[in-house]
């Protein structure tokens, strides 16, 4: 029962890739969670011969709700310490929504937001018992302000937000901690699977960078986590300012990136 495991949503790409190698590195076993079965065992295989770490894989569509069930229910009958889950599936949609596939948009609130309440509910009873645990959930600095022509994703970032720092409210005294994780551009392949055009396609953070700080400030119990002066800055005024003002704003920043 002493050995920690750590379940990561999206590791097999970009930022829950470069978590899964922080995490193993750290010593904590490592489950697996996305569609890709090839790029998910190359990183469980990494893990292992990087840091001798015990993976699992688990190859499913998070956009399917059910899809966890089996995973879910085969939890409470396991003696192993979840200490950390990461909630860090996602894609984007670009576009105007009157435009976008609705289906497609309900697969993305499965993906980013239906999944991490189905996984986060059924770690937690477990963690609270044990008086220690951490859930991080990889949310954006989209979180904190609407985004015209990517407004569902920017609408699942907030209520990730919302969600988390309630859930530490009610966690307090439990030593249970919940951290978001607020990065800006990163360079995954996020932005080119959603159909985002850049002007600098090598502009923001790398995918090793966000991870380190994601996996350092979760372990240190830190709250909101936002990455980077930059985004620091963005945050700072999309509070400031009234969420019209800042919807404008945004669609003008992105215009000048090469967007719409
Ligand atoms: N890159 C950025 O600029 C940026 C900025 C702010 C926030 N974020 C957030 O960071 C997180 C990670 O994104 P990333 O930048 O690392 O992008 P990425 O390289 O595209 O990785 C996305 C991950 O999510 C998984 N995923 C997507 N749809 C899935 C589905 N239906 N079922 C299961 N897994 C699914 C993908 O795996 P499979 O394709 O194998 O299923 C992949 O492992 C996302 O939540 C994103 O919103 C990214």
């Amino acid at each position: 029962m002493s050995a920690k495991w750590t379940i990561i949503t999206g590791a097999s790409s970009g930022i829950g890739r470069a978590l899964a190698f922080e995490f193993a590195g750290g010593g904590f076993n490592v489950v697996l969670i996305a569609r890709n079965k090839t790029a998910l065992a190359e990183v469980a295989a990494e893990c292992s011969r990087r840091s001798g770490v015990e993976t699992e894989i688990v190859s499913t569509d998070l956009s399917d709700t059910n899809a966890l069930d089996d995973f879910i229910s085969a939890l409470s009958s396991e003696s192993r310490r979840y200490e950390v889950l990461v909630n860090n599936a996602g894609f984007g949609i670009h576009g105007d929504f009157a435009s976008t596939d609705i289906d497609q948009n309900i697969q993305l609130v499965n993906v980013q937001v239906a999944s991490a309440l189905k996984l986060t509910r059924a770690v937690l009873p477990a963690m609270i018992a044990r008086h220690s645990g951490h859930i991080l959930n990889v949310a954006s600095v989209y979180s904190f302000s609407p985004v015209p022509f990517q407004s569902v994703y920017a609408a699942c970032k907030a209520f990730l937000l919302s969600f988390s720092s309630a859930l530490e409210n009610e966690l307090k005294e439990t030593g249970v901690r919940v951290t978001v994780f607020c990065p800006g551009v990163t360079q995954t392949e996020f932005r080119s699977r959603a159909g985002i055009g850049e002007k600098r396609t090598s502009s923001g953070m790398t995918a090793e960078a966000a991870a380190r700080i994601a996996y350092l400030e979760t372990l240190r119990g830190k709250h909101i986590v936002v990455p980077g002066f930059v985004n620091r800055l963005f945050v700072f005024l999309a509070q400031l300012l009234p969420d019209s003002t800042v919807a404008g704003l945004v669609r003008f920043i992105n215009r000048q990136r090469g967007q719409r």
